[in-house]
């Protein structure tokens, strides 16, 4: 039985001007997947995530979520949908508290008591942020603003959730438990979108993966199989 398809883009085309960073992007997610997208910097995963969430105008191609075409609907719309980007960068809201970033996560609900339980339930998985609760978010380390980025998106109830380069500029101590982090998020049902630049990790625990190269997918497998194949190996694992 093949699990069902969430979200499916197909021929996507992003330009900035008159340059074309996406040049024709297809794949899809299923059900339940941890799925990594992989490659170089500037290769054209950010503006493929964008174009995704409603944040980019697409040029050419489809996009379907649920089963639906979805290109054009704005990021708010799309969260309603339970498709959720943590963007690179992370975009916490630095002049509120860790309390009120994961209330700002849950705009979209209105089960008063769902949410206070979901912000233990956060606190449960990031002992961390429990910890600060009361803290502004402008004041914590990336790693801790990343965790807070990715449980501020948990807070919406995402059925797809996608992140963009969560491990970006942190420590190895950081690195280790945001992929666990990932991992568990998984585990318990998400299905996952993980951008990253840290190939071997991503492959290591993805169920697919795709490699993107100058605005194209060049390669797609399983993340073991992509993880052993020579090619990916020389060019982004530094063999
Ligand atoms: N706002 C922008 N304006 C113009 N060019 C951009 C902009 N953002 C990204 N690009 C270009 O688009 C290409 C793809 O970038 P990006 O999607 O950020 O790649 P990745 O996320 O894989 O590192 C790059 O050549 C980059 O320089
Ligand atoms: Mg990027």
């Amino acid at each position: 039985m093949t699990a069902k398809t969430l979200l499916k883009v197909a021929g996507l085309k992003v330009s900035y001007g008159g340059i074309q960073a996406v040049k024709g992007v297809d794949f899809e997610v299923h059900e339940g997947e941890l799925v990594s997208l992989i490659g170089s910097n500037g290769a054209g995963k950010t503006t493929t995530m964008k174009a995704i969430t409603g944040g980019l105008a697409a040029n050419a191609g489809d996009i379907f979520y649920l089963g639906k075409p979805i290109k054009g609907q704005g990021a708010w719309d799309l969260v309603k949908q339970g498709l959720v980007m943590v963007p690179e960068g992370r975009g916490v809201f630095t002049r509120m508290t860790i309390t009120e970033n994961l209330q700002m996560g849950a705009f979209i609900r209105n089960d008063k008591a769902g949410v206070l339980a979901d912000i233990d339930k956060m606190f449960a998985l990031f002992p961390r942020l429990k910890e600060r609760r009361d803290q502004l978010a402008g004041t914590m380390s990336g790693g801790e603003q990343q965790m807070l980025a990715m449980a501020r998106a948990l807070m919406s109830q995402p059925k797809v959730l996608l992140l963009d380069e969560p491990s970006m500029g942190l420590s190895p101590i950081m690195v280790d438990k945001i992929f666990e982090v990932v991992r568990d998020v998984s585990a318990q049902g998400v299905t996952i979108v993980l951008v990253e630049q840290n190939a071997s990790r991503a492959l290591a625990i993805a169920s697919r993966g795709y490699v993107m190269e100058s605005g194209l997918i060049t390669m797609t497998g399983k993340g073991k199989d992509l993880l052993s194949d020579p090619k990916v190996r020389a060019a982004y694992l530094g063999e």
